[in-house]
């Protein structure tokens, strides 16, 4: 049985990559697991300079989910390459690296600069709901999503990932403008807006007020955009939101992902990437499904 998947020309040993954000760039986690069991490690976004991130409390606990409000807390893309790609690439997995930025320059300079480091593919965050400027303003626009597509497009040297937010009305026209600005593949969904209040203090319970919701709550959401971007464009998708098992892995690439990511699930489990690995193995075992592109998109 083959898990192999090609995205945007780059070949990946199985499917499985972890959710920008909730990972690290994987040192946290080499302890509890192997690294080059992953498809590929998509790092937390990197911006051109350090962004220190938002006050606490930043992250709260809901049912089937979580809120955070990080804000795209990064040392900066020099530290980064200096620290953390030498880390990664003494694995045997594909590096992503998910960069964010408050102005469109500003992404254009973090995808030059990557230009010159041996990282496999790019993705644009353009959906993070935790940061007043860039983020989730470029993404619910598709003016804005061609355009910041378009400009990063002609500075990355690396196939270009384009990850949507789902707080829009229709995910689909934020597909096709990506699409149109020359993304090589898209990822989604990013988390989708919401609150938690504390009644005894009589304030909300995340110090930014609102905050992105992610975890096995929004996993039909999820999927949903997902079989619907798979019908209206011709790129490969990441899939991800709520993904604990490989089960709900496979639910995604029945819709349309070609790879799928693990995130929130890791806070609860942290060797839970392996074991969507391993799930989508037993599940293609079992089926006697000899190649994942028998089942992608059947939906
Ligand atoms: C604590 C936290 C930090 C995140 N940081 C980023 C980020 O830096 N860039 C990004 O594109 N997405 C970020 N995300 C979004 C995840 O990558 C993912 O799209 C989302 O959480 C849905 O997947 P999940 O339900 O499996 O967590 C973050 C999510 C969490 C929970």
């Amino acid at each position: 049985m083959n898990s192999k998947i090609t995205i945007a020309g780059v070949e990946f040993k199985n499917p499985v990559m972890t959710a920008s954000g909730t990972f690290g760039s994987g040192r946290e986690y080499g302890e509890y697991m192997d690294l080059n069991q992953l498809g590929a490690v998509v790092v937390k976004g990197v911006a051109i300079t350090p962004w220190k991130g938002n006050p606490a409390p930043r992250i709260a606990e809901t049912y089937g989910g979580m809120l955070n409000s990080v804000g795209l807390q990064n040392p900066g893309v020099e530290a980064f390459i200096e620290n953390d790609i030498p880390f990664l690439r003494q694995y045997d997995t594909k590096i992503i690296v998910n960069i964010a930025g408050r102005t469109i320059e500003e992404y254009c300079q973090v995808a030059e600069r990557l230009g010159e480091v041996d990282v496999d593919l790019l993705e644009l965050n353009i959906s993070c709901p935790n940061v007043k400027e860039g983020g989730v303003a470029f993404g619910t626009d598709p003016f804005m999503v061609e355009k910041v597509t378009k400009e990063v497009k002609k500075y990355s040297k690396q196939p270009l990932i384009v990850k949507l937010s789902p707080n829009v009305t229709d995910i689909t026209e934020m597909a096709r403008a990506a699409e149109s600005g020359g993304a090589d593949g898209l990822s989604l969904i990013n988390t989708l807006l919401g609150m938690a209040i504390d009644i005894y203090r009589r304030k909300p319970v995340l110090a930014m007020k609102v905050g992105g919701f992610s975890g096995p709550a929004i996993k039909p959401v999820a999927l949903r955009m997902v079989y619907q971007v798979n019908k209206a464009v011709n790129l490969p998708i990441i899939g991800m939101g709520g993904i604990m098992t490989g089960e709900d892995a496979i639910e995604f690439i029945m819709a349309g992902a070609t790879g799928v990511a693990v995130g929130t699930a890791h806070f609860n489990n942290p060797r839970a990437s392996l074991e969507v690995v391993e799930g989508i193995q037993k599940y293609m075992d079992t089926y006697g499904v000899k190649d994942l592109a028998e089942i992608r998109g059947i939906i």
